[in-house]
């Protein structure tokens, strides 16, 4: 069976898990791909630093090029964040063409028009479920499944750092800050977790979701973005009592031909679907002109769950290689009557 080496920049929460699904479902992996799938090279800033999988047969370096230019290494998983570097590496690497895989959605959010463009060009493949809701499979769920349907409404919880600490603070009390160190300590956070807590990493999300829905060009500043750092656990408290949980949701919305996309902090009485979401959990409900309601739950943050989406975007690079079918992207199709509703 011919091989495909894969390349992986960031051997933190998410390249670690990458390089242990590889290794534990290998067998699987390549009965579908019909391929041998093995990361040979991992990319990391500090070399000193103890790893966990180190029994794992791979190089580890911290010099880019060793990767990136290396001929035999066909796939990039870009999981070390970031957005100027990991933009300058995946370029480099599309440009060498190399399929990439990525998690960052901070990077897809800002440039994912323009490195999809080049991926084209240079007949790669350029995926990313796992940069929006972790584990669940929603960008592939909205561009294939929901290919044939008139999107209306895109709304859902799309962080988990901080589904996770409203979740805490809510059943057991715990502070603001308690709750995010232990949300960083288990790994959902992002390295400036003032990204999670202001709804930035949140609207970045919704960016992608809403380029992909809606068929329309979307950034950051479009989104009204608020967080959940003015959330009191006394507020949080009185909420619960009065029948309401209070989650940070994404909402991109179509009214009379124009889209509003916003993060805000919002009161869901408990008989909700969304307030059953806790955790780390992220669920996105979609409503359709045929379809109507259909709903996606599952963890959206964490090594194996995040890990599984880069990796499920590897078998479809492998397959497309096989069939000689490179230079997809998740992207959208353009919708010439969308445009975005005035911000107030
Ligand atoms: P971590 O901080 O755990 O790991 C980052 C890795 O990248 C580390 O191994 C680090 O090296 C390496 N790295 C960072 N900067 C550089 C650099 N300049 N040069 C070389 N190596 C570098 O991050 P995560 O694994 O949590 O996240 C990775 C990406 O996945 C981010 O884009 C994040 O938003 C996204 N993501 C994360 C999820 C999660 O649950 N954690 C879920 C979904 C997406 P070293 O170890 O030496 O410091
Ligand atoms: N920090 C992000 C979150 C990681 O908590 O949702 C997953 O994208």
């Amino acid at each position: 069976m011919s091989s495909l080496n894969v390349g992986v920049l960031g051997f933190g929460t998410v390249g670690s898990g990458v390089v242990r699904i590889l290794d534990e479902h290998k067998s699987k992996i390549s009965q579908i791909t019909g391929y041998d799938i093995k990361v040979t090279k991992v990319l990391v800033r500090d070399l000193t630093k103890t790893r966990r999988y180190e029994d794992v047969d791979v190089a580890v370096t911290d010099n880019a090029n060793d990767v990136i230019g290396d001929p035999s290494i066909s796939i990039i998983v870009e999981v070390m964040g970031t957005i100027d570097i990991a933009y300058d590496y995946v370029l480099k690497s599309l440009r060498a063409g190399k399929h990439v895989v990525t998690a960052n959605k901070d990077l897809i959010a800002l440039h994912g028009d323009h490195l999809i463009t080049v991926a084209r060009e240079n007949n790669c493949d350029l995926f990313y479920e796992a940069s929006v809701a972790g584990g669940i499979p929603i960008l592939r769920t909205i561009v294939n499944g929901l290919a044939s349907d008139h999107l209306k409404k895109v709304m859902g919880i799309v962080n988990g750092t901080t589904n996770f600490m409203l979740t805490k603070m809510t059943s057991e009390g715990l502070s603001y800050e308690t709750a995010l160190k232990q949300a960083q300590e288990l790994g959902f956070a992002e390295s400036d977790p003032t990204n999670d807590v202001d709804g930035i990493d949140a609207a970045r999300k919704m960016v992608i979701l809403t380029r992909l829905s809606f068929g329309m060009n979307v950034s950051l500043d479009d989104v009204s973005t608020t967080g959940i750092r003015q959330l009191t656990v006394d507020e949080i408290k009185l909420a619960d009592q009065l029948g309401y949980t209070i989650k940070l949701l994404g909402i991109a919305e179509e009214h009379n031909g124009a889209v509003d996309v916003c993060v805000t902090p919002t009161l869901l009485p408990k008989t909700h679907p969304l307030s059953g979401v806790h955790n780390e959990n992220n669920a996105v409900f979609v409503l359709g002109e045929a379809a109507g309601e259909t709903m996606y739950y599952g963890p959206g943050a964490g090594e194996l769950p995040t890990a599984s989406s880069v990796v499920s975007d590897i078998i479809t690079v492998a397959k497309n290689t096989k069939l000689g079918t490179n230079g997809n992207a998740f992207s959208s199709y353009v919708h010439e009557t969308n445009k975005l509703a005035d911000k107030d």
